[in-house]
């Protein structure tokens, strides 16, 4: 029998109370041995999503870098291209540790079953689009990753983030450096602005359903994550908002005493195709368009299956 289809119970051997015991004296997981079957489904779960975001944030900037102003701007890109596709490498990996078959799961899955955010399904079409993505999206994977870092009770991906942090610094301080230099040039701050004026509010719908919608339980429990879907949200507006407001960007988001208060309608209906917004709605209506899918979800998943296809073609 192959390891993808091994029953979950028989790859994870210890009881939820195991875990909880094992947890409890201070030790961290450290593979399949010390898995109870929740423990092995939260896990797969976080890293999946984790690492189809890596991945598929390589076709999406590589669309958008060839508007780089210059040579060696294109350079920059590709080297966070390269980034995100190891990163990438350190989530599929562990998933292969932990008995998914990693073929499968990147090159044979439908598109749709990938698990990344909305927003890399909305094409980035500029240069001004490319680093404003670096500036909220990769924010916001820094904000995530950062959580999942101190938080994480899986040893193998906490010591791999340490790497993965100082590179989504990287890829956030090449955003904000592009976007500052942008914004002193008024007509090149009006396609800033405009590349922001959609891609905040998408950015915000990232971390997910707010807290009186989900339950988190096991997810906290087990370390997969340590701060709530708001806290995070609330985590990446202080980190954007205050520069946004200092190279004179408008975001709808402002502070009221310790927290940030979303300044637009929220969740709200998205035009992909115009790239704007509209009223507001209700969540129910926000997960329609996701599990849906937007327009690049097919281009990009198909560029990164295409070559594994092409060789499955070519074999005798
Ligand atoms: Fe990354
Ligand atoms: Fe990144």
């Amino acid at each position: 029998m192959s390891s993808a289809t091994t029953p979950i119970e028989e790859l994870a051997p210890r009881s939820e109370d195991e875990v909880r015991e094992h947890l409890a004296a201070g030790k961290l997981v450290e593979g399949l041995q010390h898995m109870s079957p929740e423990y092995l489904k939260g896990i797969r779960r976080i890293l999946t999503v984790s690492a189809d975001t890596e991945l598929v944030s390589a076709p999406a900037y590589l669309r958008a870098a060839r508007h780089a102003p210059a040579l060696n701007n294109f350079g920059s890109a590709v080297s966070i291209i390269q980034d995100e596709l190891a990163h990438a490498h350190i989530g599929y990996r562990l998933l292969g540790d932990l008995g998914v078959d990693m073929g499968a799961l990147i090159y044979e899955r439908d598109a749709k079953a990938f698990k990344y955010p909305y927003a890399f399904d909305v094409p980035l079409d500029s240069w001004h689009e490319l680093v404003m993505a670096n500036a909220l999206y990769d924010q916001a994977g820094f904000v995530l990753l950062s959580d999942v870092h101190h938080t994480s009770t899986f040893g193998p991906w906490k010591r791999a983030l340490a790497k993965v942090d100082k590179e989504e610094t990287f890829h956030l301080r090449h955003g904000r450096t592009w976007v500052k230099k942008l914004c002193a040039e008024p007509a090149e701050k009006a396609r800033v602005q405009a590349a922001a004026d959609w891609m905040f509010v998408l950015t915000l719908e990232w971390f997910g359903l707010p807290d009186e919608r989900k339950r988190h339980g096991i997810q906290l429990e087990y370390g997969f994550k340590g701060m709530t879907n708001d806290e995070l949200r609330q985590t990446w507006m202080a980190a954007v908002v205050p520069f946004m407001e200092e190279v004179g960007i408008d975001v709808p988001a402002q502070r009221e005493d310790d927290h940030w208060v979303i300044d637009c309608p929220f969740p709200r209906a998205f035009d992909e195709e115009a790239k704007a917004w509209g009223d507001e709605i209700t969540w129910e209506e926000v997960m329609a368009r996701w599990k849906a899918r937007g327009p690049m979800n097919d281009d990009y998943v198909e560029k990164l299956q295409r070559g594994y296809r092409q060789r499955q073609a070519m074999a005798p």
